[in-house]
């Protein structure tokens, strides 16, 4: 089983992975953990450029992500559904589509056909998105803000409705989520839409 979370900065996803884990792992499940941009050592480095370094040209911010997803996906995510175990990833795919492809402007078609190239078509079977209203994300976020959390308002907007728009477009995997509901009740909402197999 592979599942991904997605939603704006401040939507609790990476909380809501965590939970996941640890509610599968106490099932006995085989559960690997995993992150974008990052999961990997050059995918750190490719998070450090993309996040905490100066200007990044939108060709390129897309096309590194895209590298630091080929690399996890070769390195971690595919070697463990091989060998059996359920990969819960924070952001993926998805994430590109809605902030380079739509937020960015580069065109969703464009960054999904990259991606896929990128992934060698491996797709989750499950997509859980936090929707957060963009002005109540701003407001969750930290002081300590990265390149891509600095963006505007607009910025937000869009990405979140590109999000709306995934999730219209692949309602086989994806399940829409309020992220302002309490975290032990989505915890368990999403443990039960996992056991409804794709
Ligand atoms: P994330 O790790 O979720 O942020 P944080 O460390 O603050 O929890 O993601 C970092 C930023 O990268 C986030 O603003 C969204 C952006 N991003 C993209 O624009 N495209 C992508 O493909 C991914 C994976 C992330």
């Amino acid at each position: 089983m592979f599942v991904t979370f997605e939603g704006l900065d401040g939507s609790g996803k990476s909380t809501q992975a965590e939970l996941l884990r640890a509610r599968l792992e106490e099932e006995g499940e085989d559960v690997v953990l995993t992150r974008e941009p990052g999961g990997t050592e050059l995918g750190e480095r490719i998070r450090d450029l993309l996040l905490h370094g100066g200007h990044v040209a939108p060709w390129a911010e897309a096309l590194l992500y895209a590298a630091s997803r080929a690399q996890h996906v070769d390195e971690v995510i595919r070697p463990a559904l091989e060998r059996g175990a359920s990969v819960v990833c924070d952001r993926y795919v998805d994430s590109s589509a809605a902030y380079q492809g739509v937020a960015r402007g580069l065109g969703l078609e464009r960054v999904l056909d990259l991606n896929l190239v990128a992934v060698g078509g491996l797709m989750p079977d499950r997509t859980f998105l936090l929707e957060l209203d963009p002005a109540d994300a701003v407001e969750r976020l930290g002081s300590d803000h990265d390149r891509l959390e600095r963006e505007g308002s607009a910025f937000r907007a869009l990405a979140a409705s590109a999000y709306r728009d995934l999730a219209a477009r692949f309602p086989e995997r994806y399940v829409v989520l309020d992220a302002t509901r309490d975290p032990d009740d989505l915890a368990e909402e999403i443990h039960g839409a996992l056991r409804v197999r794709p």
